[in-house]
């Protein structure tokens, strides 16, 4: 417990989970003194010598400044906070519910800026830093996680931020990127926007059938690294003299790459990647357009605006505003109607 004291205290939030729970244990065996972040009541860390679990939910400011309070009456400053909880909200934005993008940016962007608030007091007296933990999506925004992709970019540019503003005290701050790693945050996303689609209009839902089934193919490719990897880099981003930046683990650093490619390339190659460049112009049409399925052609049809354009592009107004599906979309075979599994 002396050497435990000695070392100095940290908080880790989202340590019920796979990098979180992994932290924490690597952090007490380094004979740190351990502050578990929890929802509600765990026995994950019972009989592992020098962690306290502490409630934290992280949408719930009131439930940050209470573990800031209880922390603040039990240790004099804090070595660290660990800034690890977060979400993945999944699926195209049009069928991703405001409810869930609140979610997403409540866990992943607003709620560690509320817990460093709250507990910059405790870092500045225990001459501590802060770890916040991002994702590769926040320097390579990803088609279907548009909601992630900018909570992690919030997280990266806020990191960015404060490390200037707390230069003054030496608080770094630093950011940790894991890769693809092994744990439950894929299911738990999978099974959310499975429930968003459920509820969503169906017409849009089958629009995206072919792009929803190209990602979970590109996802299966991946090989998840461990979560003892991570937790090691975040324990040395714990420890060092010198904090980095930004450290990167498994195929984040691959990825990273992609941020020094023009941003024309890099969209292709993304696409090409995530198999999206191979969906058919049928999966990008509504299934059914009331023109090509029912006769009438649009109101716009042969009118003058519509008329000027086709001149300007030299051929005939129903080339503008086809009144018939194009042949490539006639000729196409039919998609399966086989159910498929949503993300
Ligand atoms: N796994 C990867 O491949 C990967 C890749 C890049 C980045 N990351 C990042 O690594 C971090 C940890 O992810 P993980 O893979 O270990 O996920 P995980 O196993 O799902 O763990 C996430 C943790 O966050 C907690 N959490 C979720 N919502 C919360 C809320 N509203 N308030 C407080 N805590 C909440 C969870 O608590 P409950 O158990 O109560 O839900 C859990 O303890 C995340 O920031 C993630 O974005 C992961």
């Amino acid at each position: 417990m002396a050497e435990q004291q000695q070392r100095g205290a940290v908080l880790v939030t989202g340590a019920t989970g796979g990098i979180g729970a992994a932290t924490v244990r690597a952090l007490a065996t380094r004979g740190f003194t351990v502050y578990a972040g929890a929802r509600s009541a765990t026995s994950l860390f019972k009989g592992v010598t020098g962690v306290r679990v502490v409630t934290l939910e992280l949408s719930d400011s009131a439930s940050i400044a209470a573990a800031a309070k209880q922390i603040a009456g039990e240790v004099k400053g804090l070595h660290a906070v660990v800034n690890n909880a977060g979400v993945i909200v999944q699926g195209p934005l049009e069928l991703v519910p405001a409810e869930e993008w609140r979610r997403q940016f409540e866990v992943n962007t607003l709620g560690p800026a509320t817990v460093i608030r709250e507990f910059l007091p405790l870092i500045r007296s225990g001459a501590g830093r802060i770890v916040n933990v991002s994702a590769p999506t926040g320097q390579v925004a990803m088609p279907l996680l548009s909601a992630l992709s900018a909570s992690k970019a919030g997280l990266d540019s806020l990191s960015d931020a404060l490390r200037l503003e707390l230069a003054a005290w030496k608080i770094p701050v630093s950011v940790v990127v894991p890769g693809s790693t092994a744990t439950a945050i894929f299911d738990k996303a999978g099974a959310a926007a499975k429930e968003a689609q459920s509820q969503a209009e169906q017409d849009r839902v089958r629009l995206y059938r072919a792009h929803l089934e190209a990602y979970e193919k590109a996802n299966a490719r991946f090989k998840p690294g461990p979560v003892e990897k991570v937790a090691e880099t975040i324990a040395r981003a714990v420890e060092a003299r010198r904090p980095k930046r930004r450290y990167l683990v498994g195929d984040a650093r691959s990825l990273s790459i992609l941020t020094k490619l023009p941003a024309g390339l890099r969209d292709r190659v993304v696409a090409q990647a995530l198999g999206l460049n191979r969906i058919t112009p049928e999966a990008r049409w509504p299934a059914r357009r009331p023109w090509y399925s029912s006769a009438p052609p649009p109101a716009l049809a042969g009118t003058r605006p519509v008329n000027s354009l086709a001149k300007v592009i030299g051929c005939s107004w129903s080339a503008v505003i086809p009144t018939a599906p194009p042949t490539w979309l006639a000729n196409s075979p039919p998609r399966p109607s086989s159910p498929r599994t949503p993300l």
